[in-house]
């Protein structure tokens, strides 16, 4: 049989596919390859190929830095700003968090800004001018202009030495028809504005706002770079954002005060990535960081991976960094901690977690704000060993190291909440939060403690919330809010900046549905100014936390979803819907007795999760010895019976108990939640001062309680923890007024956080001394006659019971506690 030719539509067919694979691959690819080629193989090529050319090199044989660069991105300038999206990451971010400071920041001069010469401010000096280092393509100043409009900026310098990548700067700034953008291909280590040149501005302090994008990396004299910054940024009011690739291994006590010390880097990592980049000419050496943050001071910093190409063996360190001048006046913080903070005496004889504090006792000079002298350092320290051991020489040393020149909490620029603290190894076992809510009832504190506005409290922070509602309620003249764990005063200090930054319906969409579509954007474009720089870090870091739930996150979360998949299993999940919508509390009875009441208490349920230590402590953080205090009364099942009886018969979970309603529903409702997050409470919180009393401390009650003066507080309200120390013999003596706690002489944290569980005697001393007469303290204990009493009581405190659990009553709408017990100072 004769062969069939194919006829023309099926050679079309065949054809068509072949021509167009080809030409479909070359456009896909074509970006990527030419960026491949120009980035990591012709550098290769062109580096034999330069130093043959005796034109192109100095008089010491080497390649002009100019020559360089143009030989680098002269076959990329069209597609530079395609192909750096996923490479060049954080840069974004930089810049919202440059907008956000600068709009967040007060405009008036300070004192010391009226002072005028080197540090102060010249002619000019309200021109708002900013300069872009290493600007490139000009992608920057376009970006900028979503957060900030350009028109805030009388006038904006893009500086490069790289012409092909200039020339895209100059076409795009043609085509948006910015007026005050304006091109200078200059070294970024010398550059000069025509205003300088022209003598219409003094140059020094002149600048409001310096950029580097991955820049620094590239400019070789980064020293004389950094100086020139430091000399023409307004002391007071010029802000300078950095994002750039990085490596570093050796962290020390900077960054423990920057909150930088996870910015460390594996050996291999650094070592690759030096070696990798430098064949670009990228230099990522610790240097340029550590100058950096050394010449500046530190207003937010966060260290991140891009894991460019989304692969997890590629991980390239970078940061970013928004700073200002050393010189910036920062007395308003210093005050807020040595005096606001309560910090007199600092921690001299050393705390747990802060163990040579840098605030404490004498407070810092005001010259310690100037530029620091040229002989910083241990040899300044007279005459002593500084590894002697001497207590005031390690305190001098420690304040030369990471005292006010360096830590961001004192460059902060509105509300200084947070006390300071420096980065410990213990906070390592706080990777996040254990408390989501607080598990207290804060309107019976208020009503039976007569919370005032004379008060001076503190307050475990926990979540927050109870402090919050005090601070509503009572408006107390200070309220210090103290938690070991970091996280905890991380969701505080993020409450706080929400209600000042944000308006109620977004404020609501984080705590009351406990998740936002745009969390990440608000935090660093809105409350970013608000929070300290380990608060922003943190959240940035964790930011998805609110992309679904916030309240199933974190220790606590654990135990919503445990509850959740066993109301699921038991078949229960429907009851648990009616009780949370139920309008009257005979239904909610009704619902409880004969649907959940059964599971909770069933067999399963006891056994497996609430008489379990591991549960107790990883989802209802309760630790062993607090189990043991209601275990002296009776057993596990009758403890829950004697909580959770009679909470149906209260009031209505829907209107009221937004405590068991929260943990039954997931998330709030406006009729059933804490005051702050009802409008009315959110308003009053956000226009009053009442939010001016808080002092978050991220250390232990023992060692804040040190710090602060005799007779300070009128009210120290410490929640459960009393229970959580180890049994005291009633025979054993109080320890010596002269004596130190035992967590005091450990060497690290993690062996004096041993020593902690014992030292329920020296918090009792510290609390009878900085307590003024009359003034109580107050807690709830899982027992309801608690062993420590007999510690109060021989401290000589008058202890009473407030409240204790008996025949089927509650003592609050959340119940939890067996007993409610304050001891007063009587002399
Ligand atoms: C990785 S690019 C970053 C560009 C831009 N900032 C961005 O984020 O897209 C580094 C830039 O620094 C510029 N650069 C390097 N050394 C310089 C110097 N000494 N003076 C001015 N610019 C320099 C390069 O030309 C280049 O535009």
């Amino acid at each position: 049989m004769e062969e069939m030719a194919p006829s023309p539509p099926t050679m079309l067919k065949i054809l068509l596919p072949l021509l167009l694979v080809p030409l479909v691959l070359y456009t896909r690819l074509q970006t990527p390859a030419r960026f491949a080629y120009n980035c990591f193989i012709k550098p290769f090529f062109h580096r034999t190929s330069e130093s043959d050319d005796s034109n192109d090199t100095d008089s010491s044989g080497n390649i002009p830095q100019k020559a360089r660069l143009e030989a680098f991105y002269s076959g990329q300038a069209d597609l530079y700003d395609n192909t750096r999206t996923a490479l060049l990451k954080g840069r974004e971010t930089m810049l919202q968090l440059l907008a956000s400071h600068l709009k967040a920041q007060p405009e008036k001069i300070t004192r010391n800004g009226e002072r005028g010469g080197p540090g102060g401010v010249g002619m000019g000096r309200d021109k708002k001018i900013w300069v872009d280092l290493g600007g490139g393509t000009g992608w920057n100043i376009e970006k900028m202009d979503e957060y900030l409009p350009l028109s805030y900026f009388d006038a904006i310098y893009l500086i490069d030495l790289c012409e092909p990548l200039l020339e895209v700067a100059r076409a795009r700034i043609k085509a948006r028809g910015w007026k005050n953008v304006h091109v200078l291909c200059q070294d970024a280590s010398s550059f000069v504005l025509p205003e300088w040149e022209s003598g219409e501005i003094d140059p020094r302090g002149s600048l409001r706002a310096i950029t580097m994008s991955y820049s620094l990396s590239m400019i070789p004299p980064f020293y004389q770079l950094l100086d020139r910054c430091d000399q023409v940024l307004d002391p007071q009011r010029g802000l300078i954002g950095v994002v750039d690739f990085y490596t570093s291994r050796d962290t020390g006590n900077k960054e423990r005060a920057i909150g930088t010390a996870s910015k460390r880097v594996s050996w291999i990592a650094k070592w690759f990535w030096e070696c990798w980049f430098s064949l670009d000419n990228v230099q990522l050496h610790a240097s340029r960081r550590d100058y950096l943050e050394y010449k500046m001071g530190t207003i937010k910093t966060y260290n991140a991976r891009n894991n460019f190409l989304h692969s997890w063996f590629i991980q390239i360190p970078y940061y970013v960094f928004l700073g200002c001048s050393r010189a910036r006046d920062a007395t308003a913080n210093l005050k807020a901690f040595t005096q606001e903070a309560g910090n007199y005496k600092g921690q001299t004889t050393g705390g747990l977690l802060t163990p040579l504090s840098p605030f404490g006792t004498p407070p810092i000079s005001p010259e310690m704000f100037g530029m620091p002298a040229l002989d910083l350092g241990p040899s300044v320290v007279k005459g002593v060993n500084v590894n002697s051991g001497d207590d005031e020489t390690e305190m001098n040393q420690t304040l030369y190291d990471v005292g006010a020149p360096l830590s961001p909490f004192h460059y902060h620029l509105r509300k200084s909440w947070r006390v300071p603290y420096l980065e410990e190894k213990v906070h390592e076992q706080f990777r996040t939060h254990i408390y989501g809510w607080t598990w207290e009832d804060p309107a019976v504190d208020v009503k039976k403690l007569n919370i005032n506005k004379d008060d001076h409290i503190l307050a475990i922070t926990s979540a927050g919330d109870n402090v919050l509602h005090y601070a509503l309620a009572a408006s107390p003249a200070r309220i210090h809010a103290v938690d070991m764990n970091p996280c905890q005063g991380h969701i505080l200090e993020l409450k706080l900046a929400a209600i000042q930054a944000l308006d109620y319906h977004d404020f609501w969409l984080m705590f009351g549905e406990g998740r936002h579509p745009d969390f990440k954007k608000l935090l660093t474009t809105r409350m970013s100014p608000f929070l300290s720089s380990h608060a922003y870090a943190y959240w940035l870091t964790h930011h998805r936390q609110f992309s679904r739930n916030f309240y199933f996150r974190g220790y606590s979360g654990w135990a919503l979803r445990l509850a959740q998949i066993a109301f699921f299993l038991s078949g229960v999940s429907g009851d648990v819907k009616k009780i949370c919508k139920a309008s009257s509390v005979e239904e909610q009875e009704r619902v409880w007795r004969k649907r959940v009441r059964p599971v909770i208490l069933g067999r399963i349920m006891v056994k497996l999760f609430l008489g379990n230590p591991m549960f107790n402590w990883h989802a209802l953080g309760v630790p062993v010895n607090q189990m043991n205090c209601f275990l002296q009364d009776g057993t596990v099942e009758d403890y829950i019976t004697a909580t959770l009886d009679p909470i149906p018969k209260l009031t209505t979970l829907k209107d009221d108990n937004y405590f068991f309603f929260l943990c039954l529903n997931g998330r709030y409702t406006r009729s059933s939640c804490p005051s702050y997050l009802k409008p009315e409470g959110f308003r009053a919180l956000k226009n009053g001062q009442a939010t001016n009393a808080f002092k978050l401390h991220t250390d232990t009650i023992l060692n804040v309680l040190r710090g602060l003066p005799d007779n300070s507080l009128t009210k120290i309200i410490v929640m459960d923890s009393m229970d959580w120390f180890d049994p005291i013999p009633t025979d054993q003596p109080l320890p010596p007024s002269s004596s130190i706690a035992p967590d005091t002489q450990d060497s690290t944290p993690e062996k004096a956080l041993v020593h902690l569980r014992s030292e329920l005697d020296y918090e009792i001393q510290e609390m009878q001394r900085v307590l003024s007469v009359g003034g109580i303290a107050v807690w709830r204990s899982a027992a309801k006659r608690p062993w420590y009493i007999q510690r109060f009581e021989l401290a000589g405190f008058k202890v009473q019971p407030i409240d204790i659990r008996e025949n089927g009553q509650a003592i609050d709408r959340v119940n939890m506690y067996a007993s409610f017990w304050k001891a007063e100072k009587v002399a």
